[in-house]
């Protein structure tokens, strides 16, 4: 049908043409997002709903729009969870808590600024670290949290860091205010959920460590209740 030689130009031309299009919707984007371009290079994470960026000594988390959300309610639900996550992270400064300090934050832009914490996440070293010394810990900071009415609603080894052999905690988004046993007995269950599913070989064992390191009858009672709970649930599917 056609020559090689038309052919080939044609995919040079259209090849072209894409190449085009593609270099003024980049300028475009970046011609509306100016911002985004300065903090390109420092991105170091891309959550399912904030971005993080690594400024020297601090980290930028910004909490992005979901598109798929109602606008309005997108709006709220990132103001609420920026503003919560500075009142606690402010609150654990005031403890001592190992966790960020916050340095400020901007429930117009959706952002916290926070210290960084240097090191890797908990998740990655685990394995290959003392995990009954740091299980300990955890459970030892968890009721520290608990005990100042804190609960974490995300416990997970890839919302900690290990800075200079300590534990540190991150991620404060959906957490909240509560005494309730409940509550913190559900905290624990998401931990050992958790640990169960990312550290399946030695889940076991790092339970056990964070429940002496809580050290709490009534709350790990709850917490069996809350685990006879899901098994049953599970049971009837
Ligand atoms: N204060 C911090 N210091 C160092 N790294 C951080 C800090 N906060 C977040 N990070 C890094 O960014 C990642 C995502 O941050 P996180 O607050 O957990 O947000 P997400 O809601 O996306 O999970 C973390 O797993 C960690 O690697
Ligand atoms: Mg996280």
């Amino acid at each position: 049908m056609f020559s090689p030689e038309i052919t080939g130009k044609r995919f040079i031309y259209k090849g072209f043409y894409m190449l085009s299009a593609m270099g003024v919707l980049l300028a475009q984007y970046f011609n509306s997002n100016p911002q985004h371009l300065r903090r390109m290079k420092g991105l170091i994470a891309q959550g399912a709903e904030a971005k993080l960026y690594d400024k020297g000594d601090e980290i930028l988390k910004e909490r992005f729009e979901k598109k798929y959300r109602l606008e309005e309610i997108d709006v709220k639900l990132r103001k609420f969870r920026t503003r919560r996550e500075a009142k606690v992270l402010s609150r654990l400064q005031e403890m001592g808590f190992p966790s960020p300090k916050l340095i400020s934050f901007d429930d117009k832009k959706m952002e916290i600024e926070m210290e960084k914490i240097d090191g890797p996440l908990v998740k990655d070293v685990l394995e290959s670290s003392d995990c009954k010394k740091l299980c300990k810990e955890m459970g030892v900071l968890v009721r520290r949290m608990h005990d100042a009415g804190i609960i974490h609603g995300d416990l997970t080894t890839s919302n900690m860091i290990l800075k200079e052999g300590k534990v540190f905690f991150i991620d404060f988004g959906l957490s909240f205010f509560s005494e309730k046993v409940e509550d913190k007995a559900v905290d624990l269950h998401l931990l050992r959920e958790a640990l169960e599913s990312k550290h399946h070989t030695i889940w076991k064992e790092c339970f056990a460590e964070v429940l002496k390191g809580y050290n709490d009858r009534n709350v790990e009672a709850r917490l069996e209740k809350v685990e006879g709970r899901g098994r049953y649930k599970g049971k009837k599917k």
